[in-house]
């Protein structure tokens, strides 16, 4: 499982995030005889009742500098989740370590590293800088980006190491990514850091498995509503659909941006992008998005007369990202929508450079 962990979540929850990782390994923190956080331990497998699960964690930068004692809680108990001498079917952690071992000639306390993140002082994956400047090719160039930004291991020490063929390695085995969603305020299409980092893993995943084929599932725990009962887990198709809906096709919500002029314009472009950024990494977005996303914003005539007046520049963006999103393949219109589309973006260029002559101006 590979698991995003974020600073500012891990505070907001008392380390939910954090626990979900230990419990997934079958480990648990250890207290001195003062009740201090001293490590982690495990729990042994007849209490643990089923095999342990192994993890990748990526750390935002926040993370790194707001919780660095946590940082090495979490890779020891990676580090002694590999050296526990289980039952190899039992015990994954040890399985892909071992395995790694061998074929790099490593100790276990590298081939246990499962805490993954930024250099020091850097922050980001740059995967959302890259969907903005909708510069990037097809290929390698997000996972790529991804990698070489988090490739950084934190062992037990806490210091980071360049571990770019280890993390590729760990990807590989991953067969599902999640995060939780920790605040009513922002959803995974509010902010492009969630698909910066979650989306970002779930395409170096993709790659690391060796191509397009085998796309592991990405999952967000949303813990907003019930803070007792572990929340409602979504696939990000759902959140994404969900976030579509109650958002940006909402007129509660887009009339209430609306108000806010320019700036409301800005987020309603921003959402759309960042709509993009999950179909560019994980490809989990459905079609019928960009086409309501279309039909509410660019082919009303009335509405993208509305959002040209109060921020022509981002209607330009908007229009722009959805053809983007056609010439991505990620959704299909059909010949009267695209071409309704292309001359809505054409328009808003016009208005723009202030040669529109349309109706009303
Ligand atoms: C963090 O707390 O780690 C975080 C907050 C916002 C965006 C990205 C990361
Ligand atoms: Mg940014």
């Amino acid at each position: 499982v590979a698991l995003v962990l974020w600073g500012t979540d891990n505070l907001k929850s008392e380390g939910g995030p954090i626990a979900q990782a230990l419990a997934l390994m079958g480990t648990k923190p250890r207290f001195d005889s003062y009740g201090r956080l001293a490590g982690a331990e495990l729990i042994d497998l007849q209490t643990l009742g089923r095999q342990r699960i192994d993890v990748v964690i990526t750390l935002s930068g926040i993370f790194r500098d707001l919780l660095p004692l946590q940082i090495k809680l979490l890779a020891e108990a990676a580090y002694l989740a590999a050296s526990a001498d289980e039952p190899l079917d039992m015990n994954p952690v040890r399985r892909h370590a071992l395995a790694y071992q061998a074929q790099h000639r490593c100790d276990l306390e590298t081939a246990s590293l499962r805490v993954f993140g930024n250099a020091d002082g850097a922050y980001g994956a740059n995967v959302g800088s890259l969907v903005d400047n909708a510069q990037w090719d097809a290929g390698d160039e997000l996972a790529e980006t991804y990698s070489r930004r988090k490739g950084f291991a934190y062992g037990r020490s806490g210091k980071p190491m360049q571990q770019g063929e280890l993390l590729k390695s760990v990807l590989a085995d991953v067969s599902l990514a999640y995060q939780n969603l920790e605040s009513v305020e922002l959803g995974v299409t509010t902010i492009d850091t969630y698909f910066d980092t979650l989306g970002g893993v779930s395409k170096a995943i993709q790659r690391a498995k060796g191509g397009s084929a085998d796309v592991a599932p990405v999952y967000i725990g949303d813990q907003t509503r019930d803070t007792h009962g572990g929340g409602t887990v979504r696939t990000l198709t759902e959140q994404v659909a969900l976030e579509t809906r109650t958002r940006m096709l909402n007129p509660k919500w887009y009339e209430g941006m609306l108000k806010h002029g320019y700036e409301g314009v800005r987020q309603i472009e921003v959402h759309v992008t960042n709509t993009l950024g999950w179909s560019a990494t994980t490809g989990q977005v459905q079609p019928w998005v960009y086409q309501q996303l279309s039909e509410t914003f660019m082919l009303d005539p009335e509405m993208r007369d509305r959002l040209a007046r109060l921020n022509p520049t981002a209607s330009v963006r908007v229009a722009n990202r959805l053809l983007e999103a056609y010439e991505r393949n990620y959704w299909q219109p059909d010949e009267a929508t695209l071409n309704a589309l292309r001359r809505a973006g054409e328009e808003l260029e016009d208005r723009l450079e202030g040669v529109y002559e349309g109706a009303g101006t």
